[in-house]
């Protein structure tokens, strides 16, 4: 993961960097350096700890240079250290180097290395990179413009993993060499000036103009240009692409955390990523599909691929395409996926759901489905990443810039958008029309009742202080309510720290339930009108026992048998989970501020993981 930024231009580097680490904070922060070209000598300052630490390095102010790199790290190779932060430099001190991924046959090409004399100071695979460029500089006779170039391309080839990488030179004051593999990286062109980042939100600020890198093509930059290469040099033409995204939206707008905000924003994620795409009176369109009934109704399978909450997303898409669209549908965590010989043919659809777009994992599993000749289709919610650009075809959810490391308007966004794809393929196949109309009205009401089901805040922050201290939570549902327990027992997880798990209600009294003692606190979600009566026979299991117990439904339920009730608006169970998972954001949210944690980056995780 970790988070990369650099500048080259007039103004002075150093306060841009750290700027841009800020806003990288969610993709690691156990230490953070800067390095800048001061009077045609590198320097480096770098620290464990927060960006925030960088303020009080001696003589950080009076950095001048005008070219410089910066890293916020998310520790894979080696602990949280001085010595481990990026940038790393190669021992006569001519290349300095920032790295985000990892680089898997580091060993081997450090033992080279050190018989060729060169010397290691850090545990890290990084600091092989810019000792690498020093060995193919040294070794190049020629000594054209195309040196520097020449030498990162030379050490690239040997490597092997993933890497997104930002070089500058103490004997090339006036260019940065920058490159990616596996890994984000962006350019931000300005006037007379060049930003790097690894994701377009942190340097939204200073452009709305940024280019887009495939894999190992290499950028030569300088203050004035940028130049495109190819993995072998080939000089190679890119077109720059306006981001509409505009750099408030990517603010916290005064709520206290960017997880709030983004609970909030809810309402207009959805109404964005329904767009166009559906209207009561016509049918779907997607822009970018163009599926035909012959090859829906060919299908095999239909895969859905992720990670985390997308995964989540995804066992919802499953409940809504079987049922609509009567065709065979899994879904798959990516990591378990591409190591399992998956049968898929040219007549499966391979799904892959990724808010970043930039999950290491989930981009194997792409790559591994389209080597078996299925087709794929990527949801992710950033235009030019990593997952659109591999796959056969790609549709957006809008949800806007997601800071907080916690996923929330990424997951309802892909809700949606799943429901959308959905409706897309019945309409197409000619099935479920009536469930359709009907489906179609509800989601276009979603977002006004999103607003409605937001204002049970109170009620819930109430509840948060009631449960903080717990150790362990239960979350119980069935169907598709099901999918949302397994949703809020992540969150809740990930940003306060207590144990959670979810179950599917009827599999309580097969085990969990030996568990269950006086005052445990057990959730359920309750929407679908058909497994009602069951899963309150299963809450009153728990009941029995002394659990307490928190309900959040749209059914008429008997209050008095629960501890707390949370009404939502009632609307079509597939999209049910768009409403529902709302009270259990904000749970999770609530009980992680009582706790007095960093609620937009919990420890030890990271927004973007783009290592496996
Ligand atoms: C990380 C994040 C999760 C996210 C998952 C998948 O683990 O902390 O919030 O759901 O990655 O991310 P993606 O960008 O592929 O949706």
């Amino acid at each position: 993961m970790c988070g990369i930024v650099g500048y080259i231009g007039t103004k002075k580097a150093s306060p841009i960097l750290i700027n841009g680490l800020l806003r990288l904070e969610y993709r690691g922060y156990d230490s953070a350096g800067i390095s800048t070209i001061e009077k045609n000598e590198i320097s480096i300052m770098k620290n464990k700890g927060r960006v925030k630490n960088l303020y009080n390095l001696p003589g950080i102010d009076d950095l001048e240079g005008t070219i410089g790199i910066a890293h916020t790290r998310w520790a894979t190779h080696g602990k949280p250290s001085k010595e481990n932060s990026h940038p790393h430099m190669d021992n006569s001190k001519t290349f300095s180097v920032v790295h985000n991924g990892i680089i898997e046959n580091y060993n081997e090409l450090r033992e080279f290395l050190q018989n060729k004399g060169y010397t290691f100071y850090s545990q890290t695979d990084t600091e092989v990179i810019p000792n690498l460029i020093h060995y193919y500089y040294t070794n190049d006779s020629k000594n054209d413009s195309l040196k520097l170039l020449r030498a990162v391309k030379n050490a690239c080839t040997d490597l092997k993993g993933s890497f997104a990488l930002e070089i500058i030179c103490r004997e090339s004051p006036d260019n940065m060499i920058v490159v990616r593999k596996d890994s984000p990286l962006v350019i931000g062109k300005g006037d007379g000036e060049n930003y790097i980042s690894s994701d377009i939100p942190a340097i939204l600020s200073f452009t709305r103009e940024f280019y887009l890198l495939n894999d190992l093509e290499f950028v030569v930059l300088s203050r004035n240009d940028a130049k495109f290469y190819d993995k072998n040099l080939n000089p190679i033409d890119k077109k720059v692409q306006t981001i509409e995204w505009n750099a408030a939206s990517a603010e916290k707008d005064g709520f206290d955390d960017y997880m709030l905000k983004e609970i909030y924003e809810q309402p207009s994620a959805i109404r964005e990523t329904i767009g166009a795409k559906l209207n009561e009176g016509s049918k779907c369109e997607f822009e970018e599909l163009n599926f035909s009934k012959e090859y829906l109704k060919g299908l095999n399978k239909i895969y859905l691929i992720a990670c985390g909450t997308a995964m989540h997303a995804g066992l919802a898409g499953k409940v809504m395409i079987e049922h609509l669209c009567k065709i065979p549908t899994e879904v798959d965590i990516a990591s378990e996926f591409r190591y399992r010989n998956p049968l898929i043919d040219d007549k499966t659809l391979c799904i892959f759901i990724s808010q970043s777009g930039e999950t290491a994992d989930t981009i194997a599993a792409l790559k591994l489905s389209k080597a078996n000749g299925a087709k794929t289709l990527a949801i992710s919610n950033v235009i030019g990443s990593s997952i659109t650009r591999e796959a056969d075809y790609s549709i957006y959810t809008h949800a806007g810039p997601e800071i907080a490391v916690a996923s929330t308007k990424a997951y309802t966004s892909q809700v949606m958008l799943l429901a959308i794809l959905a409706i897309y393929f019945a309409e197409t196949l000619e099935l479920s029309l009536n469930e359709v109309t009907d489906l179609k009205k509800d989601i276009l009401e979603l977002p006004k009742k999103i607003d409605e089901t937001l204002k049970c805040s109170d009620k819930i922050k109430s509840f948060a202080n009631k449960i903080y201290q717990e150790k362990d939570v239960f979350f119980l549902g069935r169907g598709i309510d099901e999918t949302v327990a397994r949703e809020a027992s992540l969150k809740l997880k990930e940003i306060s720290y207590i144990h959670s798990d979810s179950y599917p209600a009827g599999e309580l009294k097969h085990g969990p339930i030996a568990l269950i003692e006086n005052g445990i606190t057990v959730i359920s979600i309750m929407t679908d009108p058909k497994l009602v009566e069951k899963t309150v026979s299963n809450i009153q299991e728990v009941i029995t026992r002394g659990a307490k117990t928190l309900v959040v439904t749209n059914q008429d339920v008997d209050d008095n048998m629960f501890d707390y009730v949370i009404h939502i608006p009632k609307t079509n169970t597939f999209i049910s989970p768009i409403l529902s998972i709302l009270p259990l954001q904000l749970l999770s949210y609530y009980v992680s501020k009582e706790k007095g944690l960093d609620v937009d980056k919990p420890r030890n995780l990271a927004k973007s993981v783009t290592v496996e």
